[in-house]
């Protein structure tokens, strides 16, 4: 599987498999995604991964054309 780069919004950047859990990428990259229901339902999780909003606990890293993914918190941007 292909690794794209992803920067955080922690101002880190790293290589993310395409089709990894966001939760374990980010955990990877140090940064922490609240999480709640872990079923895709409370929206406790959602990220921005290149303007668009994404629940972090149901989805996997998807390959860009861009070739980057760019993440921000959806909930909270001064996290
Ligand atoms: S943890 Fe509830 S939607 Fe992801």
């Amino acid at each position: 599987m292909a690794a794209i780069p992803v920067r955080w919004p922690n101002g880190r950047e790293t290589k993310v498999e395409v089709g990894q859990d966001w939760l374990e990428a980010a955990n990877a990259a140090g940064v922490s995604i609240p999480t709640g229901c872990m079923g895709g339902s409370c929206g406790a999780c959602e990220i921005d991964v290149n303007g668009k909003t994404v629940r972090a606990c149901i989805s996997t890293v998807p390959a860009a054309k861009s070739g980057q993914l760019c993440v921000e918190f959806a909930t909270d941007p001064f996290w």
